[in-house]
């Protein structure tokens, strides 16, 4: 998708996301040598970041995904979150680093954290690309944290507006207009 009139503002550039991802695999990479960890993807939103992040981290690991919902259409956490996919993969006694796109909230990933725990992983650190720390209402502990930006709702890189604008190769944000529709 090229970026298109609906985008009022590009706040973060496919390159700048490529150096911070790199930096970001470095530092995985480092932390996880020999341990072969459970990757955890958060559907839909991280899974080109995850994928950027798993090829550039040169590590022996396993890959599952857990597709959670709190947004329905909105641009704001419903506070309630449901399970529509769980893991496929055993996570008892493995080392999980959870990935995720963006923490709002931090109502979603502290209710997957608590899920891993409670089905037996022995660890679970959190990889999120962005964080909007001003509208934090749990707190989470983020070990690889990408960018913290503005209370400002972003698309692309695997974010959606409504299923929309996920290809877009820059975060963005989009003209008003589009969420009055
Ligand atoms: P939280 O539970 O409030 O932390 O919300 C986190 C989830 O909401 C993420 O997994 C995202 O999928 C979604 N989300 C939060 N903010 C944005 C945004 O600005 N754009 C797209 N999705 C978002
Ligand atoms: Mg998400």
């Amino acid at each position: 998708m090229k970026n298109c009139n609906e985008v009022k503002k590009v706040l973060i550039s496919a390159q700048e996301i490529q150096i911070k991802v790199e930096d970001l695999a470095k530092n995985v990479t480092r932390d996880y040598a020999g341990k072969r960890p459970l990757v955890v993807g958060v559907l839909k939103g991280a899974w080109i970041f995850l994928a950027d992040l798993l090829r550039k981290a040169e590590l022996d690991l396993d890959v599952d995904f857990i597709c959670v919902s709190s947004y329905g259409n909105r641009t704001y956490s419903s506070g309630k979150v449901d399970v529509l996919k769980d893991l496929t993969m055993e996570c008892r006694g493995r080392d999980v680093l959870l990935v995720e796109d963006i923490i709002d909230s931090g109502i979603t990933l502290s209710h997957i954290k608590e899920l891993l725990f409670f089905h037996g992983a022995k660890s679970v650190e959190i990889a999120a690309l962005l964080s909007k720390p001003s509208r934090r209402k749990v707190s989470i502990d983020v070990k690889y944290l990408g960018f913290e930006i503005p209370d400002e709702f972003v698309v692309g890189y695997g974010m959606d507006y409504q299923e929309r604008f996920r290809t877009l190769k820059d975060i963005c944000i989009l003209n008003e207009e589009v969420y009055k529709r």
